[in-house]
């Protein structure tokens, strides 16, 4: 099978590797990848933007099946493009995808289907004042977030009300997340501990992926901006067998059936953000793709052929056998672009990746490749994955952490606690 995955970041490079694994992958293309997809097939630098540039690669390298990575093409509708020229692609249709894309959607459904949410009140920018009563009432802290798609940035944490008015301006008179931030939601704040699931399903089969922990706080002691991601391990210990078997019945057939009684099956990888509180697990947030950087953590877990896996979701027969839990543990650490997620220069050369063993994955994201080198061009730059024994957590860890420190560049950040709440656990 040629296979092209559609996307440039380190979940891209992430799928790509496991896909190149399985034996039916013939050619491997990415569209338009990064400075490390090259290498593990071919980049296609269409304008991924026209449609019709698309189509013409798919037709010229004779392509099966299109593994799309990021919610942006999928919201616009990609997926729906693709099926309307019977093109076999992983990943939900434009009105599944409103899942991710309109967080109120999302909202409003959980709510519908006795799905496990936190309590939450919709705002119009027309509703400015009913906003500024509403949150001069609430408990602090509260949640705020933007409607629409804000590349993971739309989420605000005020813990006074005096911060919530003067970011309630920054959403609605001042546009700071454009026009994603029209509408927001004022969101009870939930207390516990996260988990990432990845459900690959054709909206009523499903195989659930062993379950990820992310950190998405740029500091140590997850302090600091929201980010992406700064790294993620997988599978967490934290989470219990029993409390999966709630999420199972609460969360994901419930979601796949609400879906389904909407019109809007769900096909592709539903990523359940969940909140594990003290009253038991609740969504934080659905996504309609992968995570990055969990999918970098969750791949490597899995033994069998995952492109035919992904395929026969895609193609009307799924079949869970096509893979299986390995029984490992992996930690992902990334390396940013110092700034992020504020300001940062791109453009540097990176060092040291000839010095790292191959059974270290570097999954290359904010990376291009010009004139043989190796040069930052994102926020995140790479995160460095090592696979080892469950519960040898201080091994894993000294081990990402002993490579990384051999990759630089100018300006280079990375977490040092990735990992350190499982060797105190
Ligand atoms: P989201 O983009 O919805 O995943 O939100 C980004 C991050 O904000 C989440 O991963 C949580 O850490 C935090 N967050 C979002 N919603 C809540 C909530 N209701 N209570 C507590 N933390 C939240
Ligand atoms: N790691 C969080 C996300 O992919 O949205």
């Amino acid at each position: 099978m040629n296979v092209l995955v559609i996307g440039n970041g380190g979940r891209e490079y992430a799928l790509g590797y496991a896909i190149k694994k399985s034996p039916s992958c013939r050619q491997l293309y990415f569209m338009p990848g990064n400075g490390g997809t090259s290498k593990l097939g071919i980049n296609l630098q269409a304008n991924i933007n026209d449609r019709s540039e698309i189509i013409n690669e798919i037709k010229k390298r004779e392509i099966d099946f299109v593994v799309i990575g990021p919610e942006q093409p999928l919201a616009e509708g990609l997926k729906d493009f693709f099926n309307s020229k019977g093109i076999i692609a992983f990943g939900p249709t434009s009105s599944a995808a409103r899942i991710e894309s309109e967080k109120s959607f999302s909202k409003n459904l959980m709510k519908k289907y006795d799905i496990p949410t936190a309590g939450y009140e919709i705002f119009e920018k027309q509703d400015y004042e009913k906003a500024l009563f509403y949150l001069k009432n609430a408990n602090y802290p509260v949640v705020i977030k933007a409607d629409g798609l804000a590349a993971g940035k739309g989420v605000t944490i005020p813990h006074s009300f005096d911060e919530a008015s003067s970011l309630l301006k920054s959403y609605f008179d001042d546009s700071d997340f454009g026009e994603a931030g029209n509408k927001i939601i004022v969101e009870e704040f939930m207390e516990g501990f996260e988990v990432s699931i990845f459900v690959i399903t054709d909206g009523e089969k499903y195989f659930i992926l062993p379950a990820a922990q992310d950190y998405k706080r740029i500091g140590n002691n997850d302090t600091g901006k929201n980010t992406g991601g700064m790294g993620s391990f997988a599978p967490t210990p934290f989470l219990t067998d029993t409390l999966l078997k709630v999420i199972e019945k609460s969360v994901i057939e419930r979601t796949l059936n609400a879906m389904m009684k909407e019109n809007c099956k769900f096909e592709g990888c539903l990523y359940c953000g969940l909140m594990i509180t003290k009253e038991g697990p609740k969504v934080v947030e659905f996504n309609c793709r992968f995570g990055d950087p969990e999918t970098q953590s969750v791949l490597p877990l899995l033994n069998g052929d995952f492109l035919k896996f992904l395929y026969s979701y895609s193609s009307g027969s799924p079949d869970n056998n096509l893979i299986s839990y390995n029984d490992k543990f992996a930690l992902s650490v990334v390396m940013a672009s110092g700034g992020y997620p504020g300001e940062f220069t791109k453009g540097y050369e990176v060092v040291g990746l000839d010095k790292i063993p191959a059974d270290v994955i570097i999954n290359h994201a904010g990376t291009i490749e010009k004139e043989g080198k190796i040069l930052t061009s994102g926020g995140r730059v790479l995160a460095v994955t090592v696979t080892g024994q469950k519960g040898h957590y201080s091994q894993v860890k000294d081990k990402v952490y002993s490579e990384i420190s051999k990759i630089n560049f100018t300006n280079a950040y990375y977490r040092s606690d990735i990992g350190e709440k499982l060797i105190k656990h």
